[in-house]
C-alpha cells in the first residue's frame, strides 16, 4: 500500500489540493490495494475567511494534522513548519509527499520531506517569473529543485525545467489543476446572486451601498504583493487611482486582504478607501463568492497569479498590477487575456481602457481541461512503481 501526504498552508493551495484529494477518494472506491491519505495543513492561513471556508466551499475534508503554525516572518514560518511537519514526517513515515503552488509551506514542507527521505511530488511545478525579489520564486525554485516528481501546468513550464537539467523522466505535463475545481464549482457559483454576495460581506464601516452593483458593468479588485501594498507611496498611489480613476466610472468591488487592510490603516488610506461611495469594500470573500463576481466582471485588477488564469478561462479582461509573470500563458499576447501593468498609474491607465475596450473571451490553454488531478494521481503512482 503506498503512503501519500499531502500539504496545504495558505489560500492559493486549498483550490489546488480539492481536486487531488477528490481523485485519491474515487480512486481508492475502485481499488483493492486502497492509498492511504493524509491532509496536513500547516495552519499558515488560519482566519475562518481565509481558510475553513475555503474547505467548506471545496468540499475537502478536515485536514488530519493542522500545524497552526500561523503568521510570522518567512523565517519564522519556514522554521515553525519545518520543525512540525518533521514530527509527523518521523511518525507517519509517508512514501510520498505531495506539494502544491508556491506558498512558504510548500517551500518548508518540501525541504522536509526530502531530509526525511520521502519522495516529492510538485504539482504546478516549472513556473518562473525570473523575479527573486518575490518569495514565491525562491520557493518555487527549492522546491523544484528538490522534486522528484514535477508535474506541470503547460508546455511553457516543462520547457523551463529542461533548461534547468531536470531528467525528461521526471516532468509530466499534467494541466491546470485549479481548472478542475472551477470546471467543478461553476454551476453552483453561478447560482450565487452578485447584490446577495456583496451584502452579506461588506465591511460595514464603509459608505458605499451594495446595491449599485449592476449585474455586469463593475469592476473587481485584489491587491495582497508586499511589492503593493508594503510601501506607502506605490499603496497611495493605487488607491488614488482606483478611488479618482476608477470608481468614478463604475463600480468597484475589493475584497480586501487582511494584509492589505493592516497596510491601509497603518498609512492612515483606510478613511478614504471606506468613504469612496462607489467602491464597495468586501471582508475576503470564499471561492464561489470570488468566482461568480469574477463571471461577469467588466475588469479585474489584481496582483494575484490564480486569478490570472481563472480570468484566462473565463474571458475576464485582467490588469496584472506587477512587472513579471509566472503564467505567461495567460498574458494576451499568448492568446490570454492579461496585461502586466506594474504598480505606475500611466501604465495602469493605459491598460484600464485596454480592458474597457476588449470583450470578454475565454481561452482554454492545452489541457486545462477539468482533468488534471486524475492524471497528477496517474503519475504519483507511476513514479511510485518506477521509483520503488
Ligand atoms: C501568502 C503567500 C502568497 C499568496 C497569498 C494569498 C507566501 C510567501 N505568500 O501571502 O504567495 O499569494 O498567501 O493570500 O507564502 N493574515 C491574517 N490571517 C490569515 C493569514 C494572514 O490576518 O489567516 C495576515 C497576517 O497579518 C500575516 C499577513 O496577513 O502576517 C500575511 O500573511 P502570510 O501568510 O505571511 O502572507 P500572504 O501575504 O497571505
Amino acid at each position: 500500500m503506498i503512503k501519500i501526504i499531502s500539504v496545504v498552508g495558505a489560500r492559493p493551495n486549498f483550490m489546488k489540493i480539492a481536486p487531488f484529494v477528490h481523485a485519491i477518494h474515487a480512486s481508492n472506491a475502485r481499488r483493492r490495494d486502497p492509498i492511504d491519505h493524509l491532509l496536513v495543513h500547516t495552519g499558515q492561513h488560519y482566519d475562518e475567511e481565509m481558510s475553513r471556508a475555503f474547505f467548506q466551499d471545496l468540499g475537502i475534508p478536515e485536514p488530519a494534522i493542522n500545524l497552526e503554525v500561523g503568521s510570522g516572518s518567512h523565517a519564522e514560518q519556514v522554521g515553525h513548519t519545518m520543525i512540525a511537519f518533521e514530527k509527523v514526517l518521523r511518525k507517519e513515515k509517508p512514501d510520498w509527499v505531495v506539494v502544491v503552488g508556491d506558498v512558504n509551506a510548500t517551500l518548508a514542507c518540501s525541504v522536509t520531506a526530502k531530509k526525511e527521505g520521502a519522495r516529492l511530488c510538485h504539482i504546478e511545478a516549472g513556473l518562473r517569473s525570473r523575479d527573486m525579489s518575490m518569495p514565491e520564486e525562491i520557493n518555487r525554485l527549492v522546491t523544484d529543485r528538490l522534486s522528484d516528481l514535477l508535474l506541470t501546468p503547460d508546455r511553457l513550464s516543462s520547457e523551463n525545467l529542461r533548461n534547468e537539467g531536470v531528467p525528461e523522466e521526471n516532468i509530466v505535463f499534467v494541466g491546470n489543476i485549479m481548472i478542475d475545481t472551477l470546471d467543478v464549482n461553476r454551476e453552483k457559483a453561478a447560482s450565487l446572486n452578485i447584490e446577495g454576495i456583496c451584502a452579506a460581506n461588506r465591511i460595514t464601516e464603509a459608505i458605499s451601498d451594495p446595491s449599485i452593483i449592476p449585474r455586469s458593468g463593475y469592476a473587481l479588485m485584489t491587491l495582497h504583493r508586499p511589492s503593493n501594498v508594503d510601501d506607502r507611496a506605490i499603496l497611495s498611489s493605487l488607491v488614488n487611482f482606483v478611488c479618482r480613476e476608477v470608481a468614478v466610472q463604475m463600480p468597484l468591488i475589493w475584497p480586501i486582504h487582511p494584509r492589505s487592510e493592516k497596510r491601509l490603516k497603518q498609512f492612515g488610506l483606510w478613511d478614504t478607501v471606506i468613504a469612496t461611495r462607489n467602491l464597495v469594500m468586501l471582508k475576503p470573500i470564499g471561492y464561489l463568492e470570488m468566482l461568480r463576481l469574477n463571471m461577469d466582471a467588466r475588469v479585474l485588477l489584481t496582483d494575484s497569479g490564480g486569478l490570472q488564469e481563472e480570468c484566462t478561462v473565463l474571458g475576464t479582461p485582467c490588469l496584472t498590477f506587477r512587472w513579471n509573470t509566472e503564467r505567461p500563458i495567460t498574458l494576451k499576447e499568448n492568446g490570454g487575456l492579461s496585461m502586466l501593468v506594474g504598480n505606475e498609474v500611466d501604465r495602469i491607465r493605459q491598460g484600464f481602457k485596454w480592458a474597457l475596450a476588449t470583450d470578454r473571451k475565454a481561452v482554454r490553454p492545452e489541457l486545462w481541461d477539468g482533468q488534471a488531478a486524475t492524471r497528477c494521481l496517474q503519475a504519483v503512482m507511476d513514479a511510485a512503481q518506477r521509483m520503488n
